[in-house]
């Protein structure tokens, strides 16, 4: 079984991931583009079971590699260092949020996942952990046959490297669904039926802006069972245009992350 989880990116999902594979029992290595000491408050509030790195660390440290960074900053990562590993890829393609754009995503002529998996070319990178956000990434986690369960997509094109990180998915907190290849993760992708909606609660009307916030941050969504998970992949219709946006997301959302994302580092 999976013991040690490298992370690469430590800030908003990337914590949100380390939180998940602590309370499941892993351990994990968290980089940041920063160095280690810039995390030590992190690594503190995750406890034992959490250290931190440098990116170098946390690839070897990880049977599993996480690369919670922004899509912009693929080309920062070592294909070389991460040569032979399975790489779980929470990357998204938000062209609105910075000054990162490519006219080959814009077109559809690959995903972003297999953008990330043709630089990582010696990798096997597994889409997962990228279609709900920071918060209820670890909030919605349940264990086996709790009925508040629900199901997260994966993607990818190798079978023994989509089995490990189902394992790893399952043992989390979440059930698992097969969307298929890297090329067919867009149905995963942003603006798809999949991505952030079913996971996060549905807000009230009528309540204050801190209310919103508060309400949105102790509730889940509706549990999706796999075959609604498998519903929701099979009616996806490639978004146009292609890449996600912060309109449309409930405003209690943007305005917690916004508060977050701190000196913008997300837009990076
Ligand atoms: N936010 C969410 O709810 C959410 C949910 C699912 C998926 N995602 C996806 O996850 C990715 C990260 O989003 P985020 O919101 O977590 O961003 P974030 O809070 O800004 O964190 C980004 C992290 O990546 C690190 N980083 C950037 N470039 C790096 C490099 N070259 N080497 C090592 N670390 C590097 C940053 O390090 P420094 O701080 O040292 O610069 C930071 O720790 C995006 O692709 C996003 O679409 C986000």
């Amino acid at each position: 079984m999976t013991q040690t989880i490298g992370i690469i990116g430590s800030g908003l999902s990337g914590s949100g991931l380390a939180r998940l594979a602590v309370a499941a029992g892993y351990h994990v290595v968290l980089s940041n583009s920063r160095g280690p000491e810039t995390i030590s408050h992190l690594v503190e509030e995750l406890g034992p079971l959490a250290r931190a790195a440098t990116v170098e660390e946390a690839i070897e440290a990880g049977e599993l590699v996480a690369i919670p960074l922004p899509l912009a900053n693929f080309e920062a990562l070592s294909a070389g260092e991460l040569a032979g590993k399975v790489v779980i890829d929470q990357t998204n393609y938000y062209p609105s949020a910075g000054e990162f754009r490519r006219a080959d995503l814009d077109a559809g002529e690959l995903t972003s996942s297999e953008l990330v998996q043709r630089h990582l070319r010696d990798s096997k990178v597994v889409k997962a952990f990228h279609n709900l956000d920071w918060h209820h990434l670890s909030f919605n986690a349940r264990p086996v046959g709790d009925p508040g369960r629900t199901t997260l997509p994966i993607a990818g094109d190798d079978p023994a490297a989509k089995e490990l990180v189902t394992r790893f998915v399952e043992s989390v907190g979440y059930d698992v669904v097969d969307a298929g290849s890297l090329a067919d993760s867009w149905r995963v992708e942003p603006n798809t039926p999949i991505y952030f909606w079913p996971y996060a609660p549905t807000i009230p009307n009528g309540l204050t802006e801190d209310e919103e916030k508060k309400y949105y941050l102790e509730h889940a969504g509706e549990p999706l069972s796999r075959e609604k998970a498998r519903e929701l992949i099979d009616k996806a219709e490639r978004p146009s245009p292609i890449g996600g946006t912060l309109d449309g997301l409930p405003p209690a959302h943007v305005a917690i992350f916004l508060e977050l994302a701190s000196a913008g580092t997300w837009q990076r």
